[in-house]
């Protein structure tokens, strides 16, 4: 299924802002400097650098299912002059690599969108080096965003958004279940750590980042098919929820926090 929140300026700023500090600290303490790790569903390609510069005699390769992103990540990496990162165009469902391929294998925020993350898991481990390798996965779990100060049209934010994801057989609570979907495919819980983090964003540059990128999402082309078409909202609920958005960066109290699962499986 195409990754329906669509790759606009908007979508890219908010992906582009994330590091592999920020997003991948309860992997990071894992990972060894000769390591050899795949991040898929690498997005804008940020964390993956930060990877690439945590493994200075191993390699990185970045995959995504979009192939501009992909192309753009390959010639920044160039530019950078950042020679172990090679990316790759291709699907977490079938992965084209062998069979223990990568001493780590990590996404962030890409099981929440899709309708079989436990086949994605299960190919994660496939590829991933038994007797030592580490699976990684941090995934949102959208019920959790505090918005303050409170508002009803960030409210109705909240819940629509959860519902589009549902209506489409996404996972919007994905990071809870990480462990359990772990389990059924046969992993022991000896070979699970469950860890949970934050995303809060507070003052004025992280208010302003975080308010622009929903302020423009709301009223985008790919909300009005996603939410207007479906009937999940009308155009101009949309419209008062991008508004709100824009009055939240002006508050200097303004504050947003979600908490993600994380999951580390030794395989
Ligand atoms: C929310 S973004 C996360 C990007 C990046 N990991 C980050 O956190 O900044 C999800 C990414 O997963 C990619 N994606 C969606 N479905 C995919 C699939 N089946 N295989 C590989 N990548 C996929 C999308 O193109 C998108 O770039």
């Amino acid at each position: 299924m195409a990754y329906i929140a669509g790759h606009t300026p908007a979508v890219l700023k908010g992906h582009a802002a994330r590091s592999a500090d920020d997003c991948a600290a309860y992997l990071l303490p894992h990972i060894k400097p000769t390591d050899h790790i795949l991040d898929i569903g690498c997005g804008p390609g940020t964390i993956t650098l930060g990877f690439a510069q945590r493994v200075p005699q191993g390699r990185v390769v970045g995959l995504d299912i979009s192939d501009t992103l992909i192309e753009e990540n390959a010639r920044a990496a160039e530019q950078k002059g950042i020679t172990n990162v090679a990316y790759h165009v291709g699907s977490i469902f079938q992965l084209p690599f062998p069979d223990a391929s990568f001493d780590v294998t990590h996404c962030h925020q890409v099981l929440c969108h899709l309708t079989d993350p436990q086949a994605a898991m299960a190919e994660m481990i496939r590829v991933t080096k038994p007797g030592g390798g580490v699976v990684a996965a941090r995934e949102a779990i959208m019920e959790t965003m505090v918005i303050y100060p409170p508002r009803l049209a960030l409210t109705s934010w909240k819940e629509k958004l959860q519902q589009m994801h549902r209506r489409t057989g996404q996972h919007p609570g994905a990071g809870q279940a990480l462990h359990h979907w772990a389990m059924q495919l046969g992993i022991k819980p000896t070979q699970i750590r469950s860890s949970v983090g934050t995303f809060c964003y507070t003052g004025q540059e992280q208010r302003e980042w975080w308010g622009s990128v929903w302020e423009q999402r709301c009223v985008s082309a790919e909300w009005e098919e996603s939410m207007v078409v479906p009937g999940i909202a009308t155009r101009d609920e949309l419209k008062e929820m991008s508004l709100a958005w824009k009055e939240w960066q002006g508050k200097e109290e303004a504050w947003f926090a979600m908490m993600h699962g994380e999951l580390l499986v030794w395989v």
